[in-house]
């Protein structure tokens, strides 16, 4: 890990506040290339609001969004995907009516101009063909890719989901509790999946609440209590119960 690098996608303090209910507070947070940060905190935290901010889904009531060093103002969701910036949300989206392939290309015509354009040439074997080679290369094992989503299992669908992310990243991928519904076997999956993508040079930021997942596959945890960072610390400076207390707020 290189520590000392510039950081690839950063949020400077950010708040972000709901009504009356302050989700964010001042938050900052910076991944560098090749680094797998992880962002933990009990429910209601703030995390899966800081994806938004950092996927462009939602905009942040102050502070600031840098990729690359250079600042950014996402208009949109799909501003954020243009430039490489890929999120697995909490609540995934797919499909269900549609294939595993349709659920892998939806939406990229929008991003890259030119896949329409190739896509409508292709015979739909073709974009089986091509999906299911996709998702085999970031090591998601899905069923048959013509299938709707609907007939999969819930593991199956959110491993359709983390495929489609990771498959298309470029830069950055947000992963909002991709362990979710999904058993040991799977989860293991999904880390292998993490270590893939920091190898190709990608930014991770992964949320789970399954701590020794957290441990196992991060450089750095991040920790957030009640819409603040209340630590920012290398993983090797954590266990099982010093992470614990600190997102309880027993330690510090
Ligand atoms: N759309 C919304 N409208 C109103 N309040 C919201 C909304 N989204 C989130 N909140 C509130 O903001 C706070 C932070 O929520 P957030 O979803 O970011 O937490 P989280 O850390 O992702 O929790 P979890 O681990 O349960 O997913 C909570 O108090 C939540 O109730
Ligand atoms: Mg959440």
């Amino acid at each position: 890990m290189t520590d000392t690098s510039a950081p690839l996608y950063e949020v400077r303090n950010i708040s972000k506040s709901y009504g009356s209910v302050i989700a964010l507070d001042n938050a900052s947070l910076a991944v560098r290339a090749g680094e797998v940060v992880g962002l933990v905190g009990d429910n209601g935290a703030g995390k899966s609001t800081l994806v938004k901010a950092l996927a462009g889904a939602h905009r942040p009531d102050s502070g600031q969004i840098f990729l690359d060093g250079i600042e950014r103002h996402w208009a949109s969701p799909h501003e954020a995907l243009q430039a490489g910036v890929e999120t697995l949300y909490q609540e995934s989206s797919l499909a269900p009516h549609l294939s595993v392939s349709a659920n892998v290309f939806l939406g990229r015509e929008i991003v890259s101009p030119g896949l329409l354009g190739k896509l409508g040439f292709l015979a739909q074997k073709k974009m089986d063909a091509e999906a299911h080679a996709d998702l085999e290369r970031v090591g998601i094992a899905v069923p048959a890719s013509n299938r709707p989503v609907s007939q999969l299992s819930g593991g199956q669908r959110q491993a359709v989901a983390i495929g489609r992310t990771v498959s298309w990243a470029r830069k950055v991928i947000i992963l909002d509790e991709p362990t979710n519904h999904l058993g040991a076997r799977q989860s293991k999956e999904v880390l292998q999946v993490i270590r893939a993508a920091k190898a190709k040079g990608l930014g991770v930021i992964f949320i789970s609440h399954t701590l020794p997942h957290i441990l196992e596959v991060t450089d750095r945890i991040v920790v957030l209590r009640l819409g603040k960072i209340v630590k920012d610390a290398p993983t090797s400076d954590f266990d099982v119960d010093t992470l614990l207390g600190t997102i309880t707020g027993l330690l510090v």
